[in-house]
């Protein structure tokens, strides 16, 4: 499963609208094919790599700038099986932030933020790369806020029934230098052998909703993964979190929830491809 953020009918066309459907529906299949021969691990991050790198998403190249005109980025990834996390926080000028998480994956410190994720991903040979985009370039100058809130993520169950979860953004847009997204944080990421879990929204909603984490506890201690789903999303409510999340558990069952319209979201299970409409 893999989610690409938000889509706002309001502000984007039809156009952007099937772009980001058939690049769900190609980035699905591919993973799902990489995943035959690669672990649930491995998948996730091999997925995420591919939203980065497309622009129609807000993760990677393609990142919203910040409010002093940086772009910085986190990323995270997660091992069911091990309980193993790793993730970068507001790491500027890579091409994939999620390689630099899986690459701190084998390190005793392995959630870096700021320039402390720089020198790390300079030393491990992450050449300089500027994720910019002119689209998002005009928006930052107009002062605009970005259209749709976006977030890439993937979950993953691989044929020794191990899951992983991974998960990518280029944050908010316009926001506060030193902001934290959710992205890198348990919040919004992860995954344990019974439930992986992949959030995006305002991360603010997520980190007070605790999404992943809650979820996945939930699942853990025997809760059907529809109630628990449902239940941490109705715990929004009464803030009005903003947030989605793709849920898959060790049986193979796969959830998407929103709190408001729309996540972006397809599934495969290499037989048939599912696709948000
Ligand atoms: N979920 C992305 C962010 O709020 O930073």
């Amino acid at each position: 499963m893999i989610h690409g953020g938000f889509f706002s009918e309001s502000s984007t066309s039809s156009e952007v609208k099937l772009a980001k459907q058939q690049a769900l529906k190609r980035i699905a299949e591919a993973a799902h094919a990489y995943l035959l021969t690669h672990s649930a691990l491995e998948t996730v991050a091999f997925a995420v790599q591919m939203l980065e790198d497309d622009p129609l998403f807000n993760a990677g190249t393609g990142s919203q700038i910040q409010s002093d005109g940086i772009i910085r980025m986190s990323a995270a990834i997660m091992d069911g099986q091990s309980a193993r996390f790793s993730g970068v926080i507001n790491l500027e000028n890579v091409q994939n932030p999620i390689q630099v998480a899986v690459q701190l994956f084998s390190e005793d410190d392995r959630v870096l933020g700021g320039e402390g994720a720089g020198k790390f991903a300079k030393e491990a040979g992450f050449p300089f790369y500027n994720p910019e985009i002119p689209q998002r370039r005009g928006e930052y100058e107009a002062k605009l806020k970005a259209t749709g809130i976006g977030t890439v993520g993937c979950v993953a169950l691989d044929g020794l029934g191990r899951l992983a979860a991974a998960t990518s953004t280029g944050g908010k847009g316009f926001e506060r230098v030193g902001r934290i997204s959710d992205s890198a944080t348990v919040a919004g990421n992860y995954a344990n052998e019974f439930c992986a879990v992949s959030c995006t929204g305002v991360g603010e909603d997520i980190v007070s909703g605790a999404i992943a984490a809650k979820i996945v506890t939930r699942v853990s201690d025997g809760m059907a993964a529809t109630v628990a789903v449902e239940r941490t999303f109705n715990e929004l409510k009464s803030f009005d979190g903003f947030a989605g999340a793709i849920v898959l558990t060790a049986t193979g069952e796969m959830i998407w929830q929103d709190s408001h319209p729309h996540m972006v979201w397809a599934h495969t299970d290499g037989e048939s491809t599912k696709v948000f409409d």
